[in-house]
């Protein structure tokens, strides 16, 4: 469950965790938008110009040099870097990571996913945001970068749905299984720097 007066929190396909981030080193905050042409995955790169503390929010393995490179530049330190789910109450916006997609959203037949469980965690603990709060996913794959809470509530296919609705519609997608996966899951359970898994794959099919 999500406390409003913490500063964050991840989940990843049901398995939910809180990052704390202390309110005295993360005074205010800056966002750079990093991509990768490969994956279609959006890298966020969050740090605070005063403390310079810092977090990475989804990187991709193959841009690790370039993610160090920027954040040395930034002269920032890194004190978090994995795929999650994060909302940013101060900023009004939160990162949806796989979860939640532009008008989409993550595909649930692999890396321990479960329909049932995404659909709770995205209506109970993203779209029970306020709805101006704006939306960062970790990918997207029609050149759109960012939503906004009222407008997934509004226009999203999937997460409008009722719960049975959204089930049938996940387990009658017919996907195929992703090349690389065997490398991949491993290492995303357990939640590590890495979109192995899904380079050339999209995420909302
Ligand atoms: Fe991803």
């Amino acid at each position: 469950m999500m406390a409003r007066n913490r500063t964050s929190i991840i989940f990843r396909q049901g398995t939910h965790a809180a990052v704390n981030i202390d309110k005295n080193v993360w005074t205010t905050r800056r966002k750079t938008e990093l991509f990768d042409l490969e994956s279609f995955t959006y890298t966020y790169l969050l740090g605070c110009p005063k403390t310079r503390v810092a977090v990475l929010i989804d990187p991709v393995d193959t841009q690790a040099e370039r993610d160090i490179r920027i954040t040395k530049e930034m002269d920032l330190k890194l004190i978090y870097a994995s795929c999650v789910t994060y909302v940013d109450h101060a900023g009004r916006m939160a990162f949806t990571g796989d979860a939640l997609l532009i008008r989409a959203c993550g595909r649930t037949d692999f890396q321990e996913g479960n329909p049932e469980t995404l659909y709770e965690s995205v209506r109970n603990q993203i779209l029970s945001l306020p709805e101006d709060y704006m939306l960062y996913p970790a990918h997207d794959y029609h050149g759109v970068t960012t939503t906004t809470v009222g407008e997934e509530l509004k226009y999203n296919p999937r997460l409008t749905k009722s719960k049975k609705e959204f089930v049938e519609i996940m387990e009658q997608l017919g996907l195929t299984r992703p090349a690389k996966m065997d490398e991949a899951v491993p290492i995303n359970v357990m939640c590590g720097p890495s979109q192995l898994g899904e380079s050339h794959q999209r995420m909302d099919k």
